[in-house]
């Protein structure tokens, strides 16, 4: 598809009334460490908590998840994801660039995140929104599977 073919995604901070889709989503992007019901309920109504959705045609095909921590110049991003018929069409990167303006609004100045190893396209993604490698977790995942830390300072050129 052409670039200037591809529909644009409006992106807006979502609440418990898209649970379900939320839930959806989570269970046909990963495939272990799922967030429970339980968990992204309190996630939604949590004000530490900034939760984000991407839309194409009133459909949500994304969903973001930021936690801040009080008096901590650090955020992290919990969960990050994009149904699998929206990939490769910039979704991914307009999640994050909100979640980096979320996080600066809020005084923080550096962005972290795990992603498991092999992650091809999320890892790809971090680095060309300059997130850096910082640390291994040997086993992080449920099924055994290494993570990584990526680290951005917020006031990276990228
Ligand atoms: C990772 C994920 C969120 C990326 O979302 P996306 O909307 O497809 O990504 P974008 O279209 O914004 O891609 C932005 C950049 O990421 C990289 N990228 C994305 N998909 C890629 C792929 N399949 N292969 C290689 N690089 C890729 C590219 O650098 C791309 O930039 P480019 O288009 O200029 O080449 C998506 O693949 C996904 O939901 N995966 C399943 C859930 C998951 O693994 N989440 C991350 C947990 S750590």
């Amino acid at each position: 598809m052409s670039p200037t073919l591809k529909p644009a995604a409006v992106y807006r901070r979502v609440g418990l009334n898209r649970i379900e889709d939320l839930l959806d989503l989570e269970e046909a992007s990963f495939p272990s460490d799922r967030s429970s019901r339980r968990n992204l309920r309190n996630l939604l109504r949590s004000p530490s908590a900034y939760c984000a959705a991407a839309y194409l045609r009133g459909e949500l095909v994304g969903g973001i998840v930021v936690l801040f921590r009080s008096n901590a110049k650090v955020a992290r991003i919990y969960s990050i994801a994009v149904s699998e018929n929206a990939r490769g069409m910039g979704i991914g990167q307009g999640m994050l660039r909100r979640a980096e303006r979320e996080a600066r609004r809020r005084g923080c100045d550096r962005l972290r995140l795990e992603a498991r190893m092999g992650n091809t396209p999320a890892i790809r993604l971090y680095e060309k929104l300059g997130f850096e490698a910082v640390r291994i977790l040997p086993g992080y995942y449920e099924d055994g599977a290494h993570g990584t830390v990526y680290l951005k300072q917020l006031d990276s050129p990228r």
